[in-house]
């Protein structure tokens, strides 16, 4: 990185690294692989000319410092070139005795979940495909709260890189802009009835896609694409995870925390108030919404009668 336009020999590459020119050359083919923009070849030389924005430890763990996050990066932050979905393990890993503010963070996910029966679209290096190990003294009531927010970290972490960006909350954990979804958050736990056991909160973020397949350009867009200009994926996922360790002590520790919590996500969501939506719940119903309940159910007004939604499918009309 300090030399990034000198060129070197592959022979002087293998000396240094105690091998030979054909192994050097596979070694950078592999890192060509993983996105490393490296010109040259065995006869010429090599030159280093851009190192990916790839979501590693020791790129996050500076700003970690001081976060549950931060606590031990080397044994608690865990980053996959590809995996099926950081949720699912990091659930497991829960479940195996993870500690709370262990990270799990892919460039790629070939089955990343979504909320019910969807999928997250999780393109390589693309996006942000990040899950995190909470373990909450709060009952498993708790927990929608929790998720709301995780909604408000994102909100805030996009507004410290680009307070040009005003993303709008969907209730329970979409964020959007231009209309459109750039974020989705599934929180999934192991809990009694009175005690969560573990938490884990997967946040996707779309950042850098150019595009999207086409079933979901209707629906889909990237930070990217609603600013113009490319995103730094570490930037931005260090300020996520500071701002939902920010967000998760204040709701174990301060007072009014929850409805804080409540009333920002109100403020920061032009449909939890006065917009028609259609429910997909109890064979489904057309209201329109009249904010949050103390528990941090969404109300709905339909056929004069208040209706709480419970299971998070809503659409905008
Ligand atoms: C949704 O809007 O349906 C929720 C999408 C959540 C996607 C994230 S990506 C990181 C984590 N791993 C997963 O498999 N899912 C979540």
């Amino acid at each position: 990185m300090d030399h990034a336009t000198v060129v070197v020999s592959g022979t002087k590459i293998a000396d240094e690294i105690g091998t030979g020119r054909s192994e050097v050359w596979r070694l950078v083919q592999q890192l060509r692989g993983l996105g490393v923009e490296i010109a040259g070849h065995p006869a010429t030389g090599y030159q280093l000319k851009a190192v990916p924005d790839l979501l590693l430890p020791d790129m996050l763990a500076p700003a970690l410092k001081g976060t549950i996050f931060g606590a031990d990066v080397h044994r608690n932050y865990h980053h996959y070139y590809k995996i099926g979905s950081t949720n699912v393990e990091a659930m497991e890993s829960a479940a195996a005795g993870a500690s709370e503010g262990s990270v799990f963070v892919a460039e790629e996910q070939t089955a990343g979940r979504g909320r019910g029966v969807h999928q997250w679209d999780s393109a390589p290096s693309a996006g942000i495909y990040c899950s995190v190990v909470l373990r909450p003294a709060l009952p498993p009531s708790e927990a929608l709260v929790l998720s709301l927010a995780a909604g408000l970290a994102v909100h805030s972490a996009v507004q410290q890189i680009d307070s040009g960006i005003s993303p709008d909350l969907k209730w329970p954990n979409d964020l959007l802009v231009g209309g459109k979804k750039f974020c989705g958050i599934l929180t999934e736990m192991n809990a009694e009835a009175t005690r969560v056991r573990h938490l884990v909160v997967g946040i996707g973020i779309n950042v850098n896609q150019a595009t999207f397949p086409a079933e979901l350009q209707p629906i889909a867009t990237s930070l990217r694409l609603a600013s113009g200009t490319e995103w730094s994926r570490m930037e931005l996922c260090a300020a996520l995870l500071k701002s939902l360790d920010h967000e998760y002590r204040d709701l174990l520790e301060k007072p009014g925390a929850h409805e804080s919590v409540l009333q920002r996500f109100q403020k920061r969501s032009t449909s939890a108030q006065g917009r028609r939506v259609q429910v997909e719940e109890n064979g489904g119903f057309e209201g329109v919404t009249e904010g949050l309940d103390s528990r941090g159910f969404l109300q709905v007004r339909a056929a004069g009668r208040l209706r709480t939604v419970l299971s998070g499918t809503v659409r905008l009309k």
